[in-house]
C-alpha cells in the first residue's frame, strides 16, 4: 500500500491535489493535508503538485 503526506513546508495552497484526488487530499486552510493513504488519482495528484510537496511511502 502506498501512503501519501504533503510536506507542509513547501505547499503553496495551489489545490490542484485536492481537485484531482479528493478521496485522498483535502485543504486545511491554506494548506493540503492527506485524509487517505490511498485512492483514485492519488498518483496523477502527486506528480502534478507544481512544487512537489507530496511524498509517498510503501508501507
Ligand atoms: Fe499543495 Fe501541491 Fe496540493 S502545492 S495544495 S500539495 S498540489
Amino acid at each position: 500500500m502506498i501512503k501519501y503526506y504533503v510536506d507542509q513546508e513547501k505547499c503553496i495552497g495551489c489545490s490542484l491535489c485536492a481537485e484531482l484526488a479528493p478521496e485522498v487530499f483535502k485543504m486545511d486552510g491554506d494548506k493540503a493535508v492527506g485524509v487517505a493513504d490511498d485512492g483514485n488519482n492519488a498518483e496523477e495528484a502527486c506528480d502534478s503538485c507544481p512544487v512537489n510537496a507530496i511524498h509517498k511511502s510503501e508501507v
